[in-house]
């Protein structure tokens, strides 16, 4: 309530001074540099200009759009301005589209692009999402609930922009990451961790926390280099993926194994040539071999 009276009251006195410049024109002409257009400064609908009003909303944090909720209507169609998001903003929910934020491919609404407009992988915004997701290659798709807390609302959920954002994305690690594996005598319990420093991940089970891996694993978001085939569980020098945790070789794997060896056993998720034929059995919280 308290938000509303103060857009009145700076809707009147823009509107007012609006009419006492005018009435001053014509003494002040030369004065007159950029004009306003109603409400919002010159360049306010322009992309290339200085005052677009996406970049007013990344500079000032304003992307839970409330702001333009209290003139626009929480619907966006105009209010009593005449004026509605939808105008521009076609796709479905206007501005609250995911993919006007953050980018994505038909399907996904994930960066790229990040809220900076970056689209490299070397931006913390952007990282690796795209390669987690990619479920063609050497694993199901990592779903955003293994990294992030589902928005059960939607645009509007608390756990998405709240009343005071950061503009930083909450990691939340889901199940897959904290997978236990069981060997005699104890288990592996990981406890995964970000550390937006280094922007590395270490501790979760996905990326060699487990029994015979590489426990003390960190890939980096933001180098696809980080991770090759001997990274999570194997020698990450030479690639090969033959486990090989602190040098020693645990049974039934052999010091002879090569990438064209693991399909006589797990002979489901990898081929002779060394190919993951069913990327939905790799990472997926469970060692398959022989028939299962
Ligand atoms: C104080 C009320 C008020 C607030 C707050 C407000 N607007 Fe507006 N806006 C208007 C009015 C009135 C118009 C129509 C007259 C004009 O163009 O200035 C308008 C026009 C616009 C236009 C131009 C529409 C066109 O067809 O060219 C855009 C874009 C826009 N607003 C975006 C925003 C965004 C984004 C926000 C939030 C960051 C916002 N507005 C906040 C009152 C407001
Ligand atoms: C005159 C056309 C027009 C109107 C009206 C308009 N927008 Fe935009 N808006 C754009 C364009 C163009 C972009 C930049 C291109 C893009 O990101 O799709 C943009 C970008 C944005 C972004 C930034 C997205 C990002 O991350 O880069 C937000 C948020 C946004 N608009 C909100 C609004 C809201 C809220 C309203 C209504 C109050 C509104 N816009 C009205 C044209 C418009
Ligand atoms: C493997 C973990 C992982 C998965 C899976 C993942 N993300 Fe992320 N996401 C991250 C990390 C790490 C960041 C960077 C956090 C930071 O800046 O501190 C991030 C950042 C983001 C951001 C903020 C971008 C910015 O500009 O700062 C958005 C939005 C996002 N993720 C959406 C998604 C969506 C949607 C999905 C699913 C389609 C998804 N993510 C899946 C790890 C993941
Ligand atoms: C107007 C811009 C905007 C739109 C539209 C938008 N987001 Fe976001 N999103 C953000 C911002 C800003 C953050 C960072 C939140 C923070 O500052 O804490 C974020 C963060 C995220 C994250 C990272 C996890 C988190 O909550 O921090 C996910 C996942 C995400 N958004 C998904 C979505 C989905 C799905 C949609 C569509 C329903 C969507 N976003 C629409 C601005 C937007
Ligand atoms: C002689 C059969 C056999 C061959 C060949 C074999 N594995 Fe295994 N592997 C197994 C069995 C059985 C397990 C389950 C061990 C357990 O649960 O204790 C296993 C487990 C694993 C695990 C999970 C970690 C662990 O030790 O439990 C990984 C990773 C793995 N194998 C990778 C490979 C790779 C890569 C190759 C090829 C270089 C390969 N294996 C070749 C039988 C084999
Ligand atoms: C991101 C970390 C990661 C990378 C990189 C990786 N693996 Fe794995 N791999 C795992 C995990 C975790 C397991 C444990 C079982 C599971 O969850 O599927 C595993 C298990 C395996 C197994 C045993 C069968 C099974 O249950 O999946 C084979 C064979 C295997 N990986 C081969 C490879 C090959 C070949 C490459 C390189 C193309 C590779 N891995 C790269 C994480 C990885």
């Amino acid at each position: 309530m308290k938000k509303i009276n103060f857009f009145y009251i700076l809707f009147s006195f823009l509107i007012i001074s609006a009419l006492g410049y005018q009435g001053c024109s014509e003494i002040k002409d030369n004065l007159v540099t950029a004009p306003q257009i109603g409400v919002h400064p010159a360049g306010w609908s322009d992309e290339s200009s200085g005052s677009f009003h996406g970049k007013y909303i990344f500079n000032n944090k304003a992307w839970n759009l409330n702001q333009c909720k209290t003139c626009h209507g929480s619907d966006y169609r105009g209010g009593n301005t005449g004026a509605s998001c939808y105008d521009c903003h076609t796709s479905s929910g206007g501005p609250q589209n995911c993919r006007l934020c953050h980018g994505g491919n038909s399907g996904h609404s994930n960066p790229p692009k990040a809220l900076n407009g970056e689209t490299g992988v070397s931006s913390l915004g952007v990282g690796v999402h795209v390669y987690h997701l990619d479920s063609t290659k050497y694993s199901a798709q990592v779903e955003c609930s293994e990294c992030h807390t589902p928005l059960s609302e939607g645009f509007s959920s608390p756990d998405h922009i709240g009343n005071n954002p950061d503009g930083i994305a909450e990691i939340n690690f889901g199940p897959l990451s904290k997978t236990i594996t069981v060997f005699e005598g104890g288990q592996f319990e990981p406890a995964p961790v970000w550390d937006r420093n280094s922007a590395t991940c270490s501790n979760s089970y996905c990326h060699g926390n487990f029994k015979d891996g590489n426990v003390s694993a960190s890939p980096k978001w933001t180098d696809r280099e980080s991770v090759k085939c001997g990274s999570c569980h194997g020698d990450p020098v030479t690639g090969n993926p033959n486990p090989l945790p602190n040098g020693n070789f645990f049974h039934p794997h052999f010091p002879n194994f090569t990438i064209n060896t693991c399909y006589q056993c797990h002979g489901l998720v990898i081929n002779s040539a060394g190919a993951i034929i069913d990327p939905e059995k790799h990472v997926n919280g469970v060692v398959n071999f022989n028939s299962r």
